[in-house]
C-alpha cells in the first residue's frame, strides 16, 4: 500500500513548487503571446497524457472528461489503498472529526481545495466539493435565503441545470422567476448590450441573478466582469438586506479562461471539474466571497469538523461556511481525492497558455466555418464573448444528422440538448490543428 504521508506530501511539495512559479496565491501575470505559445510538439506531449482513442477527434471537451495521467495515476494510487484497507485508509487520507485537526496535516480534500484555491486565486477556505455542476446550483441555490416577494433573474439562454435549480428554489421558498433574453442571435452578441439587457431586467425585488459564463446553447461567453460591476453599481444604493448575489454556472469557463475569482468578481462561482479541466469524473467546486457563505442553509449535513463536533457536543452548528456546504456522506474518494492533480495539470501547463491554446483552435474552427456558404455560425467570433464551445447550423440538415455526418467522418460532436437545437464541437486542449481541418473539410462536405 503507497503511503498515505508520501502521496499527501508529494503532492504538497508539488503545490508550493506551482505557488512560486506563480508567484504565491497571486493572479498569473498576464503573458505576451508570442512568450506563452508553446511549440506544437509541446501540445502532442500535452495530449500523449491522455488515455482517449485515436481513431477519432474528440471534440466534446464540454460533456464529460479523460483523464491525463497524473490524474489517473492519483486515483489508482488512492484506489488501490482503499481497496486494501477501506476504513483505515480513509481515516489516515480523510481523518474523522476532531477539535485539534487543524493543527495536523492537510488530509486529502484539505490538499484539493488549496490546489483549487491557488487556480482560482482564492482562499481554501472559500471552496466547498461538490460531484458536479448541477450538484453545486442545487445545493447553493437550493441553499439562499429567498423568500416570498424576492425575485430571481437568470437568463433565456442558461442550461436545463441552472434553470431547474432555480425552479426549484422558487418552489420552496415563494419567490418568483424571470428569464431575461441577452441576445437574439449567438453570433452577434456583445458584451455591452448583454450587460444592458441583464440590467434592464432587474427589479427592485431582484436578490438573485444566477447565470451561466459560457452558453453551452450557443457557445456564447458572458462579459462577467462587467456584469457583476454593473451589479455592484446598482447594489450601492440598496440597503444591505436587499443586494443581489450574483452566481454563476462556470462550467465552461473553468479549464479554459485565465481568470481569478477576484478578476472576475461574481459571488458565486459554481462548476463541475469533469470537463474542460480534466478533473475526476463526479467531481465539482463551488467557490464563495467568504461573507456570503453563513447566508446560506445546508439541504445535505457535511462530514466535516464544524457540524459534526456541535453534532456530538449537542450544540447547535456553527454559521454556515464553505465546509459546511460540502455535501457529506462517503465519496468514490479515490475521484475525488485526485481532483488537486487537475489543477496542477492546468497550472503546470500554464492558464495564459490554455487559454490562448484554445481560443486559437476555436478561432481557426470558427473562421472555416463563417466562410462556407452552407453554414449558419452560432457563436461569436469575438475572443471577449466566445470560449472554447462552437455552434453551428448546416443547411438543409437537422443537427443529429449533421452530427451524424460527423460520426462518419470519425469526429466526435453532439447536438446542444436544448429547444432550440445546433450542431456543437469544442476544439479542447485533446486537439490539433488537423482535427480542426477535419471537422471544417466534414462540415464542408455537407451539402
Ligand atoms: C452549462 C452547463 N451547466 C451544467 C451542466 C451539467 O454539468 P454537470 O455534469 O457537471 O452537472 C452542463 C452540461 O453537462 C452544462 O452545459
Amino acid at each position: 500500500m503507497t503511503s498515505t504521508a508520501v502521496l499527501r506530501r508529494d503532492f504538497l511539495a508539488k503545490l508550493v513548487v506551482i505557488a512560486g512559479a506563480m508567484g504565491g496565491c497571486a493572479p498569473q501575470p498576464a503573458t505576451p503571446a508570442s512568450a506563452a505559445r508553446p511549440k506544437r510538439d509541446e501540445w502532442q506531449r500535452v495530449r500523449d497524457q491522455f488515455d482517449v482513442s485515436r481513431d477519432w477527434v474528440h471534440m466534446s471537451g464540454f460533456l464529460l472528461a479523460s483523464h491525463p495521467k497524473p490524474v489517473r495515476d492519483a486515483i489508482e494510487a488512492y484506489r488501490r489503498g482503499l481497496d486494501a484497507d477501506p476504513a483505515q485508509y480513509f481515516e489516515a487520507h480523510q481523518g474523522v472529526p476532531k477539535a485539534d485537526r487543524a493543527s495536523s496535516e492537510p488530509g486529502a480534500e484539505e490538499l484539493v481545495r488549496m490546489a483549487a484555491a491557488l487556480y482560482l486565486g482564492a482562499a481554501a477556505s472559500e471552496i466547498a466539493l461538490t460531484d458536479s455542476t448541477t450538484m453545486g446550483l442545487g445545493t447553493i441555490y437550493c441553499g439562499l435565503p429567498l423568500d416570498v416577494g424576492d425575485e430571481i433573474v437568470t437568463t433565456e439562454h442558461d442550461h436545463y441545470s441552472t434553470h431547474e435549480a432555480l425552479r426549484l428554489a422558487a418552489l420552496r421558498t415563494g419567490a418568483t422567476m424571470r428569464k431575461a433574453r441577452l441576445y437574439d442571435r449567438g453570433e452577434s452578441a456583445a458584451a455591452e448590450p448583454m450587460v444592458r439587457a441583464l440590467i434592464a431586467a432587474l427589479s427592485p425585488a431582484t436578490k438573485l441573478v444566477a447565470v451561466t459564463w459560457v452558453h453551452s446553447s450557443t457557445g456564447v461567453k458572458l462579459p462577467l466582469r462587467a456584469m457583476a460591476d454593473a451589479i455592484a453599481d446598482v447594489n450601492a444604493s440598496r440597503h444591505p438586506a436587499r443586494r443581489i448575489l450574483f452566481c454563476v454556472d462556470a462550467v465552461h469557463g473553468l479549464g479554459v479562461e485565465d481568470e481569478t475569482m477576484a478578476s472576475l468578481g461574481c459571488d458565486f462561482f459554481i462548476a463541475g471539474c469533469h470537463k474542460w479541466l480534466f478533473g475526476p469524473r463526479g467531481t465539482g467546486i463551488v467557490w464563495g466571497k467568504p461573507e456570503h457563505w453563513p447566508l446560506l442553509r445546508p439541504t445535505i449535513p457535511h462530514f466535516g469538523n464544524d457540524g459534526f463536533l456541535a453534532w456530538l457536543a449537542d450544540k447547535p452548528p456553527p454559521p454556515t461556511s464553505a465546509d459546511m456546504m460540502t455535501p457529506g456522506g462517503f465519496h468514490s474518494f479515490e475521484h475525488r481525492w485526485a481532483l488537486g492533480e487537475a489543477f496542477a495539470f492546468h497550472m503546470q501547463i500554464g492558464k495564459a497558455k490554455v487559454k490562448e491554446r484554445i481560443h486559437a483552435l476555436s478561432r481557426q474552427c470558427k473562421e472555416g466555418l463563417a466562410v462556407m456558404r452552407n453554414v449558419t455560425l452560432h457563436t461569436p467570433r469575438e475572443d471577449d464573448v466566445s470560449a472554447g464551445i462552437i455552434t453551428f447550423e448546416v443547411a438543409g440538415l437537422p443537427p443529429e444528422l449533421a452530427v451524424q455526418r460527423l460520426h462518419e467522418a470519425r469526429i466526435v460532436a453532439t447536438p446542444t440538448p436544448y429547444r432550440e437545437s445546433y450542431v456543437r464541437v469544442a476544439p479542447g486542449l485533446l486537439c490539433s490543428e488537423e482535427d480542426v481541418e477535419a471537422v471544417l473539410r466534414s462540415v464542408r462536405s455537407m451539402v
